[in-house]
């Protein structure tokens, strides 16, 4: 993991392009703004970013890069111009809300309490044709992460890309393609692999300080949102929302005003219900303690799985299990719970749990002694997910969650979803990455969507 991937002269980034080039006053001048905001960090050194998705997630990853003082949020793009209908019916979010947000920000930083110098975009096209952003973050519904992800890669930038990589393994392949053509740096969001605790927990478990882990269980939240139930009617296109775009290469589909802000996640065009949602977390943690981030189970096994009345609009699974086996035999466990405990490690001589938050993880030996009765392993400071990817940028460093992790930790949730939609047991080759045997010709075709005319992952 820690190969440099991407070569620092065949990436000519902005910065270097500044570094280097006598008109850059001329060609960057909108971006260099009062150092008062961004302290001694010089342009050149400064990495321009633009944000594409400014929801639920899309703000609280914006306070993220703004915090940090070598990086100058430049751009935001989103189709809702501006809104509420997000998470929480008092957020209102959007691409003009974002902007407010960017320069209320940098002018409180700037003492003189004014600053201008964030773009909005409502086509994210516009946003990777600028020469003058280096990365993007991809903050979107998990239907679009693909297109977006391999257009970023082919206009040379890098790229923090929200979890779960993309909506189909395929998809991510092609990711993963246009990521390592173009020397890209991409973190994925799971932003665990940057936390320190979560670490400590994973390196015991691989450790072998419980023995052979036998299983381990990934908890994922309840649906909490319901949707309209059968017989459901279109609503109006809200002004201000471009649909047609918010759709882009998901199937066409009648506007209804809970399909898409936020609860996009519990619809089967767009997302992979929860399963995909705290999946991408949980299972990630689970691929790390097991040494398996770069591979994947031999088998997916459907348990069971409920959902909303036939008809409904949410259509993704509500409460469900399914059961992968690794090669050693160790089974993971993927079950609805509420996620106190978000991953636990079952080995022969204990357990290590780590809680939702990834704050606590809790080692239980198996033989108790009342010197050893459980140990707590300490979380210190926060680790940063968004630092590291920065500082890659930077060096041209692979950092901690490569887009190659965030690929197999995201397959493992399709997976778990092909085999509740099948309800079968499906023999998996990581190797090639295809199912085989039985039911194999209908999970395989699984494995890739359709995409809406005029978009492609190709
Ligand atoms: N790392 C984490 O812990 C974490 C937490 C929550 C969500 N996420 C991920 O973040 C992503 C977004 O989730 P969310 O909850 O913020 O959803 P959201 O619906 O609140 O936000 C997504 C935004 O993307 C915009 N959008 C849709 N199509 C677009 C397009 N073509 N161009 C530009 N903008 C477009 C939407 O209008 C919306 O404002 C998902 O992939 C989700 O899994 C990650």
């Amino acid at each position: 993991m820690t190969k440099p991937t991407t070569d620092a002269t065949a990436h000519l980034t902005r910065r270097g392009f500044l570094r280097t080039s006598a008109t850059a006053a001329a060609v960057a001048a909108p971006y260099f703004v009062p150092s008062s905001v961004f302290g001694e960090t010089a342009p050149s050194n400064r990495i321009t970013v633009a944000f594409i998705g400014t929801g639920n997630q899309g703000f609280l990853d914006l306070t993220l890069f703004m915090a940090q003082p070598d990086c100058q949020v430049v751009a935001v793009c989103d189709v809702n111009k501006g809104s509420d209908n997000y998470k929480e019916p008092s957020d209102v979010r959007g691409r003009e809300p974002a902007k407010a947000l960017v320069e209320s920000t940098y002018a409180k930083r700037s003492g003189s309490g004014k600053f201008k110098g964030c773009d909005t975009f409502n086509d994210f096209r516009e946003v990777l044709a600028r020469k003058d952003v280096d990365a993007v973050v991809i903050v979107s519904p998990d239907h679009w992460h693909d297109v977006m992800a391999i257009a970023a890669a082919k206009a040379g930038k890098d790229i923090y890309g929200e979890k779960p990589l993309g909506l189909t393994i395929a998809g991510q392949q092609a990711m993963i393609k246009a990521v390592r053509d173009k020397r890209c740096v991409f973190q994925t969001g799971s932003h665990e692999r940057s936390n320190p605790y979560v670490k400590a927990a994973c390196d015991l478990v691989q450790s072998g300080a419980i023995g052979k882990v036998r299983r381990v269980v990934c908890n994922i939240g309840r649906q909490n949102k319901l949707g309209p139930g059968p017989g459901w009617e279109p609503t109006p296109i809200p002004s201000g929302f471009d649909y047609d775009m918010w759709l882009g290469p998901a199937p066409e589909a009648p506007y209804h005003k809970d399909r898409c802000l936020y609860n996009f996640r519990f619809i089967d065009d767009y997302a992979g219900g929860q399963t995909a949602n705290f999946g991408a977390h949980s299972i990630d943690i689970a691929q790390w303690g097991l040494g398996t981030s770069l591979t994947g189970p031999k088998e997916v096994e459907y348990v069971y799985a409920d959902y909303l009345p036939e008809g409904s609009l949410f259509n993704a699974a509500t409460f469900l299990n399914f059961r992968c086996k690794y090669e050693n035999g160790t089974v993971l466990d993927c079950v609805t719970a509420e996620p106190s405990v978000r991953t636990a490690f079952y080995g022969d001589d204990g357990i290590v749990s780590i809680d939702n938050q990834g704050q606590n993880a809790l080692v239980i030996p198996r033989k108790l002694t009342p010197e050893k009765l459980q140990k707590r392993v300490k979380y210190h400071s926060g680790g940063d997910h968004v630092r590291n990817f920065l500082d890659c940028v930077k060096s041209r460093e692979e950092p901690v969650a490569p887009i190659e992790v965030g690929h197999r930790s995201a397959s493992i949730c399709h997976l778990g979803n092909i085999s509740l939609k099948l309800q079968t047991k499906l023999k998996w080759n990581p190797e090639v990455e295809r199912f085989e045997g039985g039911r194999s010709d209908e999970a395989n075709k699984l494995l890739s969507r359709e995409q809406r005319s005029p978009w492609k992952i190709s």
